[in-house]
């Protein structure tokens, strides 16, 4: 696949299909995204890729801590968004749930969407990134490079991914789970499996921003 066109075809699968994703492409996967840049080729990325039981694992507490009330949090943490970033957040919501025909006071509808999400999507498998928590931000662009490397890399054997960070909002779960140190922060993770084109979800088309809004030309 052309560069450009993995570029434009790269969206953000949140349906897949139950097929199972074998080791041996999620290797490759990772291999090729290895050579993302990275700050002084420090390379802080570290895989942690669940599927099967130990993912079930995973959904299943997310979903438990979720029901207790527990406020779900990124560990690399985020603020919540305001002015146009929060203006776009809602754009997305809107566009999803209008795919979805989940209307605006459906709050059952809502919740269980909400709920998909914490099952990272039914995704047959997750890849979840982490870094030594030493590194501190220092790292977080590193993360960011390696992981939309995987999403272009994993088009290539037909698959799609979601980076999400729901599926890593619950960390203590993560850790009792999946073994990663409290010495590593984790930061993202992301859904990979074969996209079901039958999810309405998937015709989501993320609108841009034109670069007149976010570009300046100096020197030109
Ligand atoms: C750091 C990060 C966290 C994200 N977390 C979530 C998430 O928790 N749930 C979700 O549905 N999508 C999540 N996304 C996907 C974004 O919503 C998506 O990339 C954006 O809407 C643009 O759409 P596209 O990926 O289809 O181009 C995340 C993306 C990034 C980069």
């Amino acid at each position: 696949m052309d560069i450009i066109e993995a570029i434009m075809t790269r969206k953000s699968i949140r349906g897949y299909r139950p097929d199972p994703v074998p080791k041996k492409v999620i290797e490759e996967i990772l291999e090729v995204a290895s050579r993302a840049p990275s700050s002084m080729n420090t390379q802080p990325w570290e895989f942690t890729v669940v599927a099967g039981d130990v993912l079930d694992r995973l959904r299943k507490a997310n979903l438990e801590k979720l029901a207790s009330g527990q406020t779900p949090r990124m560990e690399a943490s985020r603020g919540g968004y305001q002015g146009a970033y929060r203006e776009r957040q809602v754009a997305l919501g809107i566009q999803i749930f209008q795919l979805l025909g989940i209307a605006r006071e459906d709050r059952e509808k809502r919740m269980e969407w909400t709920m998909k999400g914490f099952r990272l999507f039914d995704a047959p498998a997750a890849i979840i990134i982490s870094s030594d928590k030493s590194l501190g931000d220092a790292a977080q662009f590193d993360l960011g490079a390696v992981a939309q490397t995987i999403a272009l890399a994993a088009l290539h054997h037909g698959l799609g991914t979601c980076i999400m960070g729901q599926g890593i909002m619950f960390p203590d779960a993560v850790r009792e789970i999946t073994g990663i140190p409290d010495s590593k922060s984790i930061s993202i993770c992301l859904t990979i499996g074969y996209p079901d084109w039958d999810f309405a979800g998937n015709n989501v088309h993320s609108e841009r921003e034109p670069l007149e809004n976010n570009t300046a030309w100096c020197g030109f």
